[in-house]
């Protein structure tokens, strides 16, 4: 068929680290694709004076994929807000309408005992966090006024529209379609009128997915259901500032933040995908950076975007060996840097060359 066209966009910190890695994943699999890079984040700041560069953009919107490694870098935390690196992940998400992030979380064989949990607790980790991801308090208004009292107010305004949570409820059914069928959308209706016309549309939205047990829970509930007994989870759909927390919380329990990848979704046939972390800034250029959630990124790509799944399940499949055989990196008590569990996966792979 015709090649998949990827743009890298490797970033800050580790992502260019990291992205290596994915790169000789891809490599080894000698894949029909053709690559392109640009330059985001921090990086693309510097060079350019903005973070998502018009190149850049008009490269994302002409490509099949993008691979994303991070952005974020501390040297940059305090310039003006549109100026932030953290705007190249945001604005492609936004002008993408990538509205729908997925980060699985599965416990690998033989990460039983690095997951903060206990080992039985860990053992029942197999969940997806469906967070949505154009919309919530995160691209309301926002600003610093002065109060009539005369002191300075930060704001950021919450909303959801109907037809954002419908569609990103929909993403959600579909996904628990084909997984075990539970859906627990994750608000705070007690208190939020969002979370309130949230949970009132997932449940409209339900009406067309009968298969699928829904249930509703409260976010800080949900947090602590996440490391009480995360094995009840199979979907969980949530908002776009909730679903950040909560995968990130959802990463510790299957080890370490090293390990979760994610799709970012819209309509088409478009997607990014990247890992869940940032720049990691205190680990960056020592070559120690687990690699390993940048290359599940990889090959959620394939599966998602290329529609090649023979290709994802070997990455997968090579990765759950190299952990299983206990090559572990320094976020996982171990000592292999960033290009000896990349080169790891690659040889696992070689071993299961179809
Ligand atoms: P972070 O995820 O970058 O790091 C949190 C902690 O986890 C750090 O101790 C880091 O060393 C560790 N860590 C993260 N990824 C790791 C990996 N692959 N291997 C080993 N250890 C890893 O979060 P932070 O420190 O809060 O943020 C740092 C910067 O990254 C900030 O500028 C933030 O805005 C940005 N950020 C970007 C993205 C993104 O690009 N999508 C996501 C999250 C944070
Ligand atoms: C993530 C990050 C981003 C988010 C930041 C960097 C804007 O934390 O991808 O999880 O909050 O979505
Ligand atoms: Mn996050």
């Amino acid at each position: 068929g015709e090649a998949l066209n990827i743009l890298l966009l490797a970033g800050d910190g580790i992502g260019p680290e990291i992205m290596a890695e994915a790169e000789k994943v891809l490599g080894a699999l000698a894949l029909p694709v053709t690559l392109d890079r640009a330059l985001v984040g921090g990086a693309a700041y510097e060079a350019t004076g903005h973070p998502l560069p018009p190149e850049t953009l008009a490269k994302a919107k002409a490509t099949d994929a993008l691979l994303f490694g991070a952005v974020g870098d501390p040297r940059f935390d305090n310039v003006e807000r549109h100026l932030r690196p953290e705007q190249a992940i945001l604005g492609l998400r936004a002008e993408l309408g990538l509205f729908a992030n997925l980060r699985p979380a599965k416990l690998f064989a033989g990460l039983e005992d690095s997951s903060a949990l206990r080992p039985e607790v860990a053992s029942a980790i197999d969940l997806l966090i469906v967070r949505e991801l154009n919309g919530d308090v995160y691209f309301g208004e926002k600003g610093t006024r002065t109060t009539p009292g005369g002191e300075r107010e930060g704001f950021d305004v919450m909303s959801y529209s109907e037809s954002e949570v419908r569609r990103i409820a929909h993403v959600a059914f579909q996904a628990a379609q084909g997984r075990a069928k539970r859906l627990c959308s994750v608000d705070k209706a007690n208190v939020l009128e969002t979370s309130q016309l949230w949970r009132d549309v997932v449940i409209e939205v339900a009406k067309d997915y009968p298969d699928v047990a829904l249930t509703h829970m409260y976010v800080d509930n949900a947090a602590m259901q996440l490391v009480r007994n995360p094995g009840q989870f199979d979907v969980v759909v949530t908002g776009n500032l909730f679903g950040d927390i909560l995968s990130d919380q959802a990463s510790m329990c299957v080890g370490s933040i090293g390990l979760l990848a994610s799709a970012s979704l819209g309509e088409g046939r478009l997607g990014l995908y990247e890992p869940i972390h940032g720049s990691a800034p205190d680990i960056a250029g020592k070559g120690i950076a687990n690699p390993l959630a940048m290359i599940l990124s990889l090959a959620m790509l394939l599966r998602h975007s290329g529609g090649d799944e023979a290709s994802a399940a070997r990455i997968e499949a090579a990765v759950a060996k190299v952990l299983a055989d206990g090559c572990r990196g320094a976020d996982l008590g171990g000592t292999m840097g960033t290009a000896a569990l990349g080169d790891a996966v690659v040889e696992a792979l070689g071993q299961n060359d179809p």
